[in-house]
């Protein structure tokens, strides 16, 4: 059963619970703010558009998926080969790969206001959107950032920062190759920033300047098409398997087949995986079919080569490409989206985020009951460091009521909350105080709120069960 259901604990009938969709934006974006998720990008500055920093448990939550795409696409498979190429390349790679010349979107810009808009986004190019005015001539306008390497800034000293990770693959091919000697079919992979001064940054972190993709290049064999064929499908297979730890539903995930006019220049076939983030259904993540294309740009623009050697059939070709390709902030967008619930209605309303517990930035929090009561003090600080040593990602809470504890951590996404109160020191008290319940802790759980009694001997595996 998907979904989030509670048990009543009396009469153990189960409901699903009113757990909508992030309904907007806003309450995502203050969440992310309040939190610690994400902040404006030197923000107290007034920002930089397009331009956002991850705070401490934004930052766990993206080392968290970045650690579950390393895992499944590049250490538990036998042919994949991780990479960290340099973010600025020599600037003959763009030119090389076409960005130069073609990696442009259409600008207008009001003749009154001097705002530019990226005229695709337009529904009327006529019209400024923002005052009214008459908009300019569209024209295209080249998105990677200039920066100048080495003491003078002169035309020979410019240079690019990158607007894909997948270049710093494919220049690479030849040393892997060399290095490793891999049987075709096999896949660079690599993870980092990449750059581009977008006309219209918008909505959050999903259209900004500055990000982050996972990328794969995957080389086949193109003399066997029926192959090429399985490895696209399989792959694409792979990215919804991905999706679906990352607890994204199927129903917010559109497969969009794109029409030859819209493919970028080197695809043959473009899938793109749209989701319906709160503003919209957008692109998600893609897989393109990039043929032969980058290595044959590169063999030209290099004069080296990068062909394969075939050494059972003793043929020499240029292996073809297919490319997934993941946009980390689109992903942490979705996951935040997807994971956010609302139980109840008004003041009583209790948020919290449902996220898979491998994501989240906090497993546990432990508290004592009573935060003056030294015996419980002592005992829940030696759980909480045993518990710290253990999984790292523990959070020690002893501010206001247990209640309030919870809606904080609800709040932030933390799957099991720890309390050490009167049973647990089996100690008689006004609070209850069954000596059968010594050495043992509630753990209460984020998606239910359900409580149960752990023995302390047994809440590492107890929790290790069901982080994984
Ligand atoms: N190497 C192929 C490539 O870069 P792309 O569709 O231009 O293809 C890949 O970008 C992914 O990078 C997108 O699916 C998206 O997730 C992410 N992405 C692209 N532009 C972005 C931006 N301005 N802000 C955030 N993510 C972006």
């Amino acid at each position: 059963r998907s979904g989030i259901y509670r048990r009543c604990r009396s009469c153990a009938t189960i409901t699903a619970m009113n757990t909508p969709k992030a309904t907007s934006m806003e309450q995502l974006i203050s969440l992310c703010k309040r939190r610690g998720f994400i902040y404006q990008g030197s923000e107290i500055y007034g920002g930089l558009a397009g331009t956002w920093d991850y705070g401490p448990l934004g930052v766990a939550l993206k080392r968290n998926i970045q650690n579950a795409w390393w895992k499944m696409f590049v250490t538990s498979r036998e042919d994949m080969y991780g990479v960290d190429a340099a973010i600025i390349m020599n600037p003959n790679v763009w030119k090389a790969s076409g960005h130069v010349a073609g990696f442009s979107d259409p600008l207008v810009e009001c003749t009154k206001c001097k705002r530019r808009f990226r005229a695709d986004h337009l529904d009327n190019v006529t019209t400024c959107p923002e005052c009214g005015g008459t908009l300019g001539e569209s024209r295209q306008f080249n998105m990677m950032f200039k920066t100048s390497v080495g003491a003078l800034e002169t035309e020979d000293s410019t240079a690019y920062l990158r607007p894909e990770t997948a270049q710093g693959m494919f220049v690479n091919f030849k040393n892997v190759v060399d290095s490793f000697y891999p049987d075709l079919p096999f896949g660079l992979a690599q993870q980092g920033k990449a750059f581009r001064n977008e006309i219209s940054p918008r909505d959050f972190v999903f259209r900004s300047r500055e990000f982050e993709q996972m990328e794969i290049e995957y080389f086949v064999d193109p003399r066997d098409e029926e192959l090429v064929g399985k490895v696209f499908d399989e792959l694409f297979d792979e990215q919804m398997k991905f999706l679906s730890t990352l607890g994204i539903s199927k129903d917010n995930i559109h497969k969009i087949e794109v029409p030859e006019s819209d493919r970028a220049h080197y695809s043959k076939r473009s899938i793109d995986t749209e989701y319906d983030f709160p503003f919209g259904q957008k692109e998600l993540l893609g897989l393109a079919y990039r043929t032969d294309y980058d290595l044959n740009a590169h063999i030209k623009g290099s004069g080296e080569d990068l062909s394969y050697f075939d050494e059972e059939k003793k043929e020499r070709f240029v292996p073809h490409c297919i490319e997934p390709t993941f946009g980390i902030d689109r992903l942490i967008l979705a996951v935040l989206s997807e994971s956010y619930k609302v139980e109840g209605e008004g003041d009583e309303a209790r948020v919290f985020l449902a996220f898979p517990p491998a994501l989240a930035p906090v497993k546990v929090c432990v508290s004592p009951l009573l935060k003056n009561k030294i015996e419980l003090v002592e005992k829940a600080q030696g759980l909480f460091s045993s518990l710290k040593k253990r999984f790292g990602a523990v959070a020690w809470d002893d501010n206001g009521n247990v209640g309030k504890r919870y809606r904080r951590q609800d709040e932030i996404g933390t799957p099991f909350c720890v309390v050490v109160d009167f049973d647990t020191l089996g100690e008689p008290s006004a609070q209850a105080g069954n000596p059968e319940l010594l050495d043992t802790v509630t753990v209460r759980h984020r998606d239910t709120g359900e409580q149960e009694r752990v023995a302390i001997g047994d809440l590492e595996k107890y929790i290790e069960e069901r982080i994984k």
